[in-house]
């Protein structure tokens, strides 16, 4: 199968176990993720083969979708192996979902500028407009309220408190959103970040007026 074929049935793939996906990643964010990886991948000159695998299948190992990480993994693996994706691809975009969720901080940084052009791409999709919306909806799917002014803001955490500890939607702005402009990797994203933080920024000031 060529390239174009891997990535159809890929994409298909995908698209079928996410599509009812109801925590904030979704097929659309898979699908925005995608889009974003591969603008920035053709301006910041990154593998774009590597770069639309890895921004496809980036949540189907992931520990907020999927049960256990090393399983998704192994999926993955053994479904690039059933469309003849050389050893050496599958490796690299392994390695690349593997080390580019956030996890609180706690993650190794990625390696290579495919592996950083994704992560940019699906940090963007946490920022702006998109990321407020999905910030709430993530938060309800965990039963946490939309804000509580009486929690404290979490700075250091372990994986385990940054997945399960009491938080809010507000908090989690805190904890990570307000962050991320400054993980950016490439210059193409550092740029993109900014606007989608000023938004985020001007969001919170109008929430706490109303919040009075
Ligand atoms: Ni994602």
């Amino acid at each position: 199968m060529n390239q174009k074929g891997i990535i159809e049935a890929t994409e298909k793939w995908v698209k079928d176990q996410l599509e009812h996906e109801s925590s904030g990643h979704d097929w659309y964010h898979i699908a925005r993720v995608t889009k974003q990886a591969r603008e920035i991948a053709q301006i910041e000159g990154a593998d774009l083969f590597i770069v639309t695998l890895a921004a496809l299948l980036h949540d189907l190992a992931d520990d907020k979708v999927v049960e256990n990480e090393q399983e998704g993994l192994q999926r993955i693996s053994d479904w690039l192996k059933s469309h003849q994706v050389d050893d050496r691809l599958i490796n690299h975009i392994l390695m690349i979902i593997q080390t580019m969720s956030y996890k609180g901080g706690t993650n190794t940084p990625v390696e290579t500028l495919e592996g950083q052009v994704v992560q940019d791409a699906d940090r963007l999709d946490s920022l702006g407009a998109i990321g407020i919306a999905r910030t709430f909806v993530y938060s309800g799917s965990k039963g946490q309220p939309m804000y509580n002014p009486s929690l404290p803001v979490r700075e250091k955490m372990t994986l385990a408190e940054y997945r399960k500890g009491e938080s809010s939607a507000i908090h989690h702005f805190y904890e990570k959103l307000l962050k991320l402009k400054d993980l950016m990797n490439t210059e193409t994203a550092k740029a993109r970040a900014a606007e989608r933080h000023a938004f985020m920024e001007s969001f919170l000031e109008q929430f706490y007026n109303e919040w009075g």
